[in-house]
């Protein structure tokens, strides 16, 4: 299979603190990782150097052939392969759904009115708001706010969705809903990088699992490896405070 995402040697610090400590990881297209471990072991920030959106120290990451941190590299159309959803998402509140969708297409992808709109509406009922086009976002109960953020980011085309923690803050009875939604993109292959607490997620969704451990990434293998025989005394002993 092709890589799509690679990661060599990475490094990132924030001032002296070294958050990443030299990452090897690929990534394949059609693949689905979910990366785990505890707060602060740095998920969030693998993410955010992938997208470009925090400089690194030392080694590359390269996103189909394309060095993300090169002095060269357009960063803006990189990142329109790369959707991501985050935590909490802040949709705009005087925009209805439909407006809040087709609002990228139209101004980063140049898109007529008619066309965004079109895309807004499919990735809308893609995600099983189709019946919410005109609601907006603060009638929306917090799974279908977040299924409206991954309408917002399909609605660009991208080639990988990056998730962080997308169903964190939401209320337990919510989660699924969500969960159905990243699963359904799953089926449908689209290669996806999910932080997340979910282990069922994780254990049924994923083709890998990454653990991370203080900066390291400390295990990564197939959802059978990494919670039915893993290797690491780290990822046993988080493993076993999760369950
Ligand atoms: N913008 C920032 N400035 C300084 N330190 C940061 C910043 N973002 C994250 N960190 C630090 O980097 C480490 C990893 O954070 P993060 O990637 O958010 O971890 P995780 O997502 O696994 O909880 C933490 O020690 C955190 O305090
Ligand atoms: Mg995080």
């Amino acid at each position: 299979m092709v890589i799509m995402i690679k990661i060599r040697g990475l490094k990132k610090r924030f001032g002296t603190n070294e958050v990443l400590k030299g990452i090897d990881l690929d990534v394949k297209k059609g693949e689905v990782l979910s990366v785990i471990g505890a707060s602060g072991s740095g998920k969030s920030t693998l993410l955010y150097c992938i997208n470009g959106l925090e400089p690194i120290q030392d080694g590359y990451i390269e996103v189909d052939d394309t060095r993300v941190h090169d002095r060269n590299t357009n960063v803006n159309l990189l990142r329109q392969k790369l959707g991501m959803v985050f935590q909490q998402w802040n949709s705009f509140p005087h925009l209805t759904a439909l407006e809040n969708v087709a609002l990228a297409p139209r101004i980063v992808r140049k898109k007529s009115k008619r066309e965004a709109q079109e895309i807004a509406k499919k990735q809308l009922s893609h995600v099983g708001l189709g019946d919410k086009l005109d609601a907006y976002p603060n009638s929306l109960s917090g799974g279908q706010q977040q299924r409206l953020a991954i309408a917002r980011a399909l609605a660009m085309e991208p080639e990988y969705m990056l998730f962080d923690e997308a169903t964190s803050a939401l209320d337990p009875e919510l989660v699924g809903e969500v969960l159905d939604t990243m699963r359904l993109l799953a089926d449908e292959g689209m290669t996806m990088i999910c932080v997340t607490h979910e282990m069922g997620f994780a254990k049924d969704v994923s083709d890998r699992v990454a653990y991370f451990h203080q900066g390291i990434l400390e295990e990564v293998g197939p959802p059978s490896q990494i919670f039915g025989n893993p290797t690491s005394e780290h990822t046993k002993k988080f493993l076993s405070k999760t369950r």
